[in-house]
């Protein structure tokens, strides 16, 4: 408990100038140097509790709804399938999409189609790929744009029926498999699902890269039918 003795208005009229702020500072029995004191300490808490917000920030940022987060993309319908061979970047089976970094890849089963592998081990390989069998019979797949070389964006190309990059030619097969190049796997790709007002969302926090390049008998897919020119 303080001992100091308030000081009346008065002595503050003399002492300190006067005025209404010196009324209270008497009325509450504080000294200039005590409101000071208790100024610089609150500045010094607000400082350090800003360290703190701002460190919590960086370790557990708030990416709801932005790239690292579960993105939630547009209506399946937006998406229509296509056979393997008639894909065609943003019209059928291939979609670009800028706020995943994701390609979505819609395949339809039969004419074109052309599984490899059947039965267990399809079933295996659709799970280690991260597909996702629709309750139509058509099968899912969130690519990432990202080639595994060195980090150029890999375009999908519709005269190639596949993905090629530009920057060392690595090449990817519509589902994301390594075909040829210096590439040392098959392309990532990200858990996705679909909401309950039919949605597609693509959990850009959980990428896969764990997709090996392919060796005889364990390609998903034929390799496209095409010649891929460089450019
Ligand atoms: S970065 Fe794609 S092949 Fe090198």
């Amino acid at each position: 408990m303080s001992t100091q003795t308030p000081r009346t208005p008065q002595e503050y009229e003399v002492l300190s100038g006067g005025g209404a702020e010196s009324a209270e500072l008497s009325r509450r029995g504080l000294s200039r140097r005590q409101v000071l004191r208790r100024a610089v300490g609150l500045t010094v808490g607000l400082v350090a509790m800003e360290g703190v917000v701002g460190g919590l920030t960086m370790f557990y940022p708030n990416l709801a709804g932005q790239f690292g987060s579960i993105i939630t993309l547009k209506a399946k319908t937006a998406y229509p399938a296509s056979e393997q061979k008639a894909m065609a970047i943003d019209q059928a089976g291939m979609f670009y999409e800028s706020a995943a970094k994701s390609y979505i890849m819609h395949l339809k089963p039969g004419g074109s189609t052309d599984f490899l592998l059947s039965g267990t081990t399809l079933d295996n390989a659709f799970a280690a790929e991260y597909w996702v069998q629709d309750k139509d019979g058509t099968y899912w797949l969130a690519l990432y744009q990202v080639c595994v070389h060195l980090g150029c964006k890999v375009p999908f190309r519709n005269d190639c029926n596949s993905f090629k990059c530009p920057c060392h030619g690595s090449h990817y097969n519509i589902d994301g498999e390594y075909l040829d190049g210096p590439a040392p796997r098959s392309l990532d790709r990200f858990e996705m699902a679909f909401d309950k007002s039919g949605n597609v969302t693509v959990d850009t926090g959980k990428l896969n890269q764990r997709v090996e390049r392919p060796s005889i008998g364990t390609r998903i897919l034929a390799v496209p039918g095409v010649q891929c020119s460089a450019q």
